[in-house]
């Protein structure tokens, strides 16, 4: 059977580095996963008064989440913690009230910077909000990337020990994604 996979990427910014150690990690993945990226670039800054409302981009994002076996972040670290872009999606995703999409969803998280804690703060932050919102968090393997523009070639490739790295965790997110029986 195939699995339908929801890909946020935390960085709106056009060379980001997050979303190349994210383009790799999917590159990876079997062709029964079938992968969408959640578009969050144009989501209006979540404001309670649009519960009672109907938003498309709103809407748009928290079908695309309902329908996703699993969801991978892959976000930067803004100030020790998730970027706005990141929490504006979770927040929206998390609203109205008990009709929260994260509620059992699998979520894994993934981030990278070119810092020595590899966006940890981050990682853990989005770990927090998940815990929060009952989501089913990959626990393990835990990947911070550090010094992360170092595992990256000239023209914006993966190096080959971070993709053997990132492989691994590729085939570990899609065993939990697919696994039965939450
Ligand atoms: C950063 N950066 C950063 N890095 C880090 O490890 N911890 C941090 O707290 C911050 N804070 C921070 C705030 C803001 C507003 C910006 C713009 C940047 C640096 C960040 O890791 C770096 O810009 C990465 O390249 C961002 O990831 P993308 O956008 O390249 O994927």
């Amino acid at each position: 059977a195939s699995i339908n996979i929801a890909l946020i990427i935390g960085s709106l910014r056009t060379e980001s580095i997050n979303r190349k150690f994210a383009e790799y990690i999917v590159s990876q993945m079997p062709d029964r996963v079938n992968i969408k990226e959640v578009d969050i670039a144009d989501l209006p800054l979540y404001n309670q008064d649009y519960d009672d409302t109907t938003i498309d981009s709103y809407e748009r994002v928290r079908q695309q989440l309902k329908d996703a076996d699993a969801v991978l972040i892959v976000t930067p670290e803004h100030n020790r913690t998730m970027s706005a872009a990141l929490k504006n999606v979770v927040d929206i995703a998390s609203r109205p009230y008990k009709e929260s999409v994260w509620t059992h969803k699998k979520v894994a998280v993934v981030t990278a910077s070119p810092g020595s804690f590899g966006g940890i703060n981050s990682g853990l932050d989005v770990r927090k909000s998940m815990q929060m919102l009952s989501a089913q968090m990959m626990i393990d393997p835990e990947i911070y990337l550090s010094r992360a523009t170092d595992s990256l070639n000239e023209d914006g490739s993966v190096t080959e020990l971070t993709q053997k790295f990132l492989q691994r965790f590729a085939s570990d997110f899609v065993d939990f994604a697919g696994k039965l029986g939450d």
